[in-house]
């Protein structure tokens, strides 16, 4: 698989390490946190008022999926956006249309852009609108786990970005927040990006390696053995529902677990730590899933070239630079969302009756 793709421009500017001076101080960032979760949550809204979606709502969902799911090539981009624009104006108060405009925008910027289908001129834009819809949907539903970690990415790219160190403490607070509601799918997105653009010997390199040890050990339900981190044990406890089917692959990200494993082992890599980075690397092949999974050749390359890669993984890329999938942390690709969500979703799962038709009624997804 030699395709060369631009780099994802949404981690690299999270990258700029303005955020680094911010985790030095968390007695500091937590007090000033603590005034922000105040001034948030001036917002009163009565969430049982909450009718039914409209058509319009329900219809642009199902041409959001297919975007995330990879469906129709991804051609389908402007058609979401729009769909999606329509429903707003259509009924203002849907949530889950507002926070779907956040996604896609984050789309455009993380896999979009590469691929064509966005333009990076907009990607300062495409910034601005998913944090703005990405805060409209969080004062709507405050406790959405996912909406919060989600505003809380885009306000530390918007952050670096404009070099807005207010942006980048709120920005921190918010995926704080998102992994003390739902730690099995937040500490993920804590580390997801950092780990890539860090130094390998660096405290915010170990910190983003600590957030996936963390998601296995809140996966797993028991402290995982860091020498051995096989994970076949705790297969049975496969699920589709509570905080632990973030664990897991579902009709929502169909390769999750492989993607989090091949993600979770290249940061391993980098780290040098090789025997461990091999075992998790395999454990993408557990599940039946697997064998239908788009990156299966990806991880076998992978496992071929982990010495290689030590060294390959450690070194620095450049906004718009070219980069190979083979050789590229996954953030810094263009498959930086399809490696897990990426796929026929329908084959494999029953599309839960909370995505979509009901969406408004699931404020917290358990
Ligand atoms: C490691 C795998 C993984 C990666 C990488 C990943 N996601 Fe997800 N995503 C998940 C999981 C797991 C969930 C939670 C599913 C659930 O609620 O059960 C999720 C939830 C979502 C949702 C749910 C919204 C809803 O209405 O229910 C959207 C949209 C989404 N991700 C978009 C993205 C985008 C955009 C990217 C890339 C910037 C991305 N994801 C990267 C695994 C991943």
């Amino acid at each position: 698989m030699k395709s060369f793709i631009l780099v994802s421009i949404l981690f690299l500017l999270v990258a700029l390490n303005a955020f680094a001076d911010v985790r030095l101080y968390p007695q500091q960032l937590h007090e000033i946190t603590h005034l922000y979760d105040i001034e948030e949550s001036h917002d009163d809204v009565d969430t049982n008022d909450i009718s039914e979606r409209t058509k319009a709502a329900r219809k642009a969902d199902q041409e959001f999926w297919k975007l995330i799911h990879g469906e129709n090539n991804y051609k389908n981009f402007d058609k979401v956006i729009h769909k999606l624009n329509k429903a707003h104006i259509k009924d203002p108060s849907d949530v889950y249309t507002i926070a779907h405009i956040g996604w896609a925008n984050m789309w455009a910027l993380s896999e979009g852009i590469g691929i064509g289908i966005a333009q990076q001129e907009n990607a300062l834009l495409y910034i601005q609108i998913a944090e703005e819809k990405f805060s409209q949907a969080s004062r709507l539903a405050p406790d959405e786990p996912r909406i919060l970690g989600f505003l809380g990415y885009s306000r530390l790219a918007l952050g670096a970005a404009t070099q807005n160190i207010d942006l980048l403490i709120k920005g921190q607070a918010n995926v704080n927040r998102s992994i003390d509601l739902w730690p099995e799918w937040a500490h993920f997105g804590a580390a997801y990006g950092q780990d890539a653009s860090a130094p390998y010997n660096s405290p915010q390199f170990m910190q983003a390696l600590e957030h996936y040890w963390q998601t296995l050990d809140v996966c797993a339900n028991t402290p995982i053995d860091r020498g051995n981190p096989d994970f076949f044990p705790y297969i049975p406890q496969q699920t589709l529902v509570g905080p632990d089917r973030a664990c897991w692959d579902s009709w929502i990200a169909p390769y999750n677990l492989e993607g989090f494993f091949l993600i979770m082992g290249d940061s391993l890599v980098k780290a040098g730590n090789t025997n461990a980075a091999f075992i998790i690397y395999n454990n993408a092949k557990l599940l039946n899933n697997y064998n239908s999974w788009p990156f299966r050749d990806l991880l076998e390359n992978r496992i071929s070239n982990i010495q290689n890669n030590i060294n390959t993984f450690r070194q620095p890329i450049s906004v718009g630079q070219a980069v190979d999938l083979e050789t590229t942390m996954i953030v810094n690709t263009s498959i930086s969302c399809a490696i897990c969500h990426r796929g026929d979703a329908d084959k494999y799962f029953e599309r839960p009756d909370w995505v979509g038709e009901n969406a408004n009624e699931y404020f917290r997804p358990f």
